[in-house]
């Protein structure tokens, strides 16, 4: 499954490509349900008037707007040796600062299971991985003492995802400052993905690790829990000295973004908890209907209580492999889901759950059903 360069296929992206656009109902997603450009509309007075109508198309700068670049920091609250960057996407971000740091032989941790570009495009560079298990018996929770195994004196970088897509893991604070302590004694830099950082559901969102690591590295993304993926807009925070290595691929990959975008993220960004505190509650509540759904069929959906994000990676116990039983999903019901194959937990359902509460009911409730009656009995939990 290598194409050029050894680069594997990205199995999520594949099952994605063509029946996101055939869904009725999206259960598949990892990020909140969707905002409209009247909602960043309604935020800002000059998009109302004539900005829009001013705003000339030249190319944006290398690094991108000040304005979009002031207001994510001021979220993110970096430590002064410490820029941010605006990308098409965290997808960008991850992809320079893999090209910016990697080089073959390198041992990379990245924890498991992992959103694909995480281990994929450092194994494809050469890079040697170390998988830190997230392991489903505690919970997915992330163990520092299984951190401490795989780390090594030729560890380069130590990636992680937290909150976690798709289990919904967090790191809990308690742990926070031990954790930058042993990578920082490690030697190593620190890749923090923080697609999922603001939608943390039992505590406040951790501090960005930018803030106390100098050699660190921390991604966000409007994808997410701000409900705009298709504006295409991520960042990177990341050491000054390595802006120059990063724009070096830059220039041959996106060069920068397109001003009308950093014009609508930037209004994103500076209003960003009127985008985000909404979807949050919802999350909360819709977190609740899905522990009653588990509960109330122990026998057909054993499921793992996300602390953050809005994805949980429940088992199928009648569903060795639930790739058909998604297809059956889809095709019968319009409910799209991803099978855990592409997680490399092929019993197990990434099940996304921002989404109005009636249609997460109903969701829901096809899944079960279906679950049911499509069942293997040598599957089946004892
Ligand atoms: C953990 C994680 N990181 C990065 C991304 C990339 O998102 P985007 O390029 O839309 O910012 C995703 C998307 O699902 C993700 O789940």
């Amino acid at each position: 499954m290598r194409g050029p360069g050894g680069l594997r296929r990205a199995a999520l992206e594949d099952w994605l490509r063509e029946r996101y656009f055939r869904a009725t109902t999206d259960i598949s997603s990892s990020g909140v349900h969707n905002y409209p450009l009247g909602a960043l509309r309604e935020l800002d007075a000059d998009l109302r008037e004539d900005e829009l109508d001013r705003l000339v198309f030249r190319d944006g700068p290398p690094t991108g707007t000040e304005r979009l670049r002031t207001a994510i920091a001021a979220r993110v609250r970096p430590g002064p040796d410490h820029t941010v960057m605006t990308t098409h996407g965290s997808s960008e971000a991850l992809f320079l600062a893999f090209h910016a740091l990697l080089a073959p032989g390198d041992e990379v941790v990245v924890p498991a299971p992992a959103y694909h570009s995480l281990a994929v495009l450092p194994a494809s560079l050469g890079a040697v991985l170390r998988v830190w298990p997230l392991r489903p018996e505690n919970g997915f929770q992330p163990d520092l003492d299984d951190l401490r195994e795989v780390l090594s004196p030729r560890t380069r970088l130590v990636v992680v995802n937290f909150p976690h897509n798709p289990t919904g893991a967090c790191l809990d604070p308690a742990d926070r400052a031990p954790f930058l302590d042993l990578v920082e004694r490690s030697g190593a830099t620190l890749l923090w993905d923080g697609a999922f950082a603001d939608l943390t559901l039992d505590h406040p969102p951790l501090p960005d690790p930018t803030r106390d690591l100098e050699r660190s590295l921390s991604f966000g993304t409007l994808s997410k829990a701000y409900g705009l993926p298709g504006l295409r807009v991520g960042w990177c925070v990341l050491p000054t000295r390595l802006v120059p290595e990063f724009l070096r691929y830059r220039d041959y990959l996106t060069l920068s973004l397109s001003p009308l975008i950093e014009l609508l993220a930037a209004v994103a960004v500076e209003n960003a908890e009127a985008l985000i505190t909404p979807r949050l509650i919802e999350a909360r509540e819709n977190r609740k209907r899905l522990r009653q759904w588990a509960a109330a069929r122990p026998d057909v959906v054993d499921c793992v209580v996300p602390r953050g994000g809005v994805t949980a990676f429940p088992r199928f116990p009648g569903h060795p492999d639930t790739t058909a039983l998604c297809e059956t999903l889809l095709t019968d019901h319009g409910v799209l889901t991803v099978p855990g194959d592409c997680f490399g937990h092929p019993d197990r359902m990434r099940v996304g759950f921002s989404l109005p509460a009636a249609d997460l009911n109903r969701a829901l409730d096809v899944v079960a059903s279906v679950a049911v009656r499509t069942a293997s009995p040598q599957g089946a939990a004892p």
